[in-house]
């Protein structure tokens, strides 16, 4: 979603700016700006549509000088995608400029107040109504900018993270946040600042994380002042950024999706490192150990999220009620959060998100935690919001994912998850030693067995390019590959553009059946599990009505060779592991269809990966 980029130093801004803005690019906008000011004490503003290439190309022959400077990349909300709705946004006398991720709810009425003061807007965001209460409340109430931006948030509801420039004092930057995340990097007499770390890591490693309502003062010379927006001093805490970058780079593959697809062996064995022992037969996780009563007096364990992390909690719910024995709820945060859920001071909540910023699972986890249950969240983002409003939890180790669509995250937060049922069974004696030990054992082989899926990329490839002219396809899976079918699905419909549902293969007879003709290419997960000849007669009834069947079994499969159109075969493995195995070749899949098709993969249209606002 929105990215934000700020500088302030000695250096020319406007460069740091840009290559922050490229930075940020993988959370998914659709206009791009700049605010500077220059030696003269001018504020420059551009602003351009589409990419960051397009506002370079746009500031190709304007003055970009200055040494302190705003950028940022708008994903609409209010107001469509142009340039006059893109950001930064000036106030009534141009004195200053905004920049803004999230959503002010109350804009509406705020801007009616300011109308009436005689305010015109050029813009119909919601951003444009901030900057211009800032310059009224400095003007009215005769206060330095901090103290205007202190007063103007005090009547905001909603979210924001924001920057903002004065051109009377080209010395101070001022940003600050309630539910949008921001960064600031701390350099040699210099500061940054960003929505997350990817623009300021290869400028300095100390960081200071901004928390809700803390407005921060960023001045040359000066240690970093946090306040409140009502005015209470914060002390800063410096932490050291664990981000390389190098993990920003898409290391000679053609885009970051299929980099983070080739790096899940070693990102899982990343994830399980320090928490399954070398001997294999034991896992630690400290964010269970620490609260092991609180896992084993629950009488219930619900589990929010959204998108590609709510399907890994699919899965959870399969593998927790399995090994501990303890009811699962799986909810969309956007729905948990609405529909007064009841929930207990014995509860646990689970919250999983890549980004850690999801504002629905956020939000939700809020709600549960005012009702006094206890809150484990599964993140990758080390520092995020979900993370830093959880009772405990995990972290996914898996560094940065800039592909949109999520594919090594999921896959770590599955391992996360399945460590957690396996912690809670074991302590819960509702698993036996034996099985405990085949799982923990098995786990350690993940890594390598997905190597060996990954072998395969090359024919996958190759029949991906027959499917590029399906309008719809279906991916049915049971047990634990349902939520993989359901993944599969998301995959291809975020970055090919075709509309694919994913059904648990039993429901097909109860609808989906309709849509199979020979224009339906239908995929299968069947791996040689459970329920494996049921999905073997599902393909069957496939097969009788001319479908088109790619069918992911398990190595050695000799029964649905002989019906499936495309077979990719997986390594043999523990039922409840299979998720790991079976997913990789449904993300190759619909990232070779996006590829022959002409997508743009890592930046799918319309989407963002962190998705800050509901
Ligand atoms: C995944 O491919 C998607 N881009 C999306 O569904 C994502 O999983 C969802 O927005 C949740 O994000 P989070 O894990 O960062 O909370």
């Amino acid at each position: 979603m929105c990215g934000i980029v700020g500088y302030i130093g000695k250096r020319k801004a406007y460069p740091i700016l840009i290559k922050g803005l490229h930075r940020l690019e993988y959370r998914g906008y659709d206009s791009a700006g700049v605010a500077l000011i220059n030696e003269a004490g001018q504020l420059n503003v551009y602003k351009a549509k589409g990419k960051v290439a397009e506002l370079e190309a746009f500031c190709a022959e304007k003055d970009t000088e200055g040494s302190i400077g705003i950028a940022h990349t708008r994903w609409a909300t209010h107001g469509e995608p142009n340039t006059v709705n893109a950001h930064p946004h000036y106030s009534e006398s141009e004195r200053l400029a905004i920049i803004h991720n999230g959503i002010i709810e109350n804009y509406a009425v705020l801007k009616a107040g300011l109308m009436e003061q005689g305010y015109t807007f050029k813009s119909d965001t919601d951003t444009e109504v901030l900057v211009q209460l800032v310059e009224y409340t400095q003007v009215n109430q005769h206060v330095d900018l901090k103290t205007a931006v202190q007063l103007a948030l005090q009547q905001v509801i909603g979210a924001y993270a924001i920057a903002i420039l004065d051109k009377t004092h080209p010395d101070t930057l001022i940003a600050a946040r309630k539910g949008s995340p921001l960064v600031v990097g701390i350099g040699e007499n210099e500061y940054f600042l960003a929505s997350d770390a990817t623009p300021i890591v290869e400028y300095t490693d100390k960081v200071i994380y901004i928390d809700d309502e803390e407005v921060v003062s960023l001045r040359i010379g000066e240690e970093v002042d946090i306040t409140t927006i009502n005015n209470v001093t914060k002390t800063p805490e410096i932490k050291r950024l664990e981000l390389s970058l190098s993990q920003l780079e898409k290391g000679g593959y053609p885009h970051f999706m299929l980099k983070e697809i080739f790096e899940q062996p070693r990102t899982l064995t990343d994830s399980m490192r320090g928490r399954v022992n070398v001997r294999q037969d034991n896992i630690a996780l400290s964010g269970f150990i620490d609260n092991k009563d609180r896992f084993l007096n629950a009488k219930r364990i619900i589990i929010t999220a959204c998108g590609t992390s709510w399907h890994a909690g699919l899965i959870a719910m399969y593998a927790i009620e399995e090994f501990a024995q303890i009811p699962v709820e799986v909810e969309y945060s956007s729905e948990f959060r609405y529909r007064k859920p009841v929930i207990n001071k014995d509860d646990v909540v689970i919250a999983i998100s890549q980004s850690g910023e999801t504002a629905d699972t956020l939000a939700a986890i809020q709600l549960a935690k005012s009702k006094g249950a206890f809150i484990f969240s599964i993140c990758n983002v080390v520092g995020a919001s979900i993370p830093r409003v959880s009772d405990s939890g995990c972290y996914t180790h898996v560094g940065p994912e800039i592909g949109v669509a999520s594919t090594k995250a999921f896959t770590a937060q599955v391992v996360a998850l399945t460590m957690l049922a396996l912690c809670i069974g074991k302590a819960k004696g509702t698993m036996t030693e034996e099985q405990y030990l085949r799982i923990v054992r098995e786990l350690g082989q993940i890594p390598d067995k997905i190597e060996r899926v990954l072998g395969q990329n090359k024919r996958i490839s190759d029949f991906a390019k027959t499917f590029t002219y399906a309008q719809n396809f279906i991916y049915l899976g049971r047990g634990y590959n349902f939520p993989v079918a359901m993944e599969g699905a998301l995959k291809l419909k975020e970055i090919s553009y075709i509309h694919a549902e994913g059904y648990p293969a039993a429901e097909m007879k109860h609808g989906p059946i309709a849509l199979i003709s020979q224009e339906m290419p239908v995929v299968v997960v069947a791996p040689h599990c459970g329920t494996y000849e049921k999905v073997v007669s599902n393909i069957q009834e496939i097969k009788a009505r001319k479908g088109r069947v790619i069918a992911v079994v398990t190595e050695g499969d000799e029964l649905v060779s002989k019906i499936a159109d495309y077979i990719i075969e997986v390594p043999q493995t523990e039922e409840c592991l299979t998720p790991l195995l079976t997913v990789i070749p449904l993300q190759l899949l619909a990232y070779h269809i996006a590829v022959v098709k002409g997508c743009d993969v890592d930046q799918p249209r319309n989407l963002a990966k962190s998705v800050t606002v509901e």
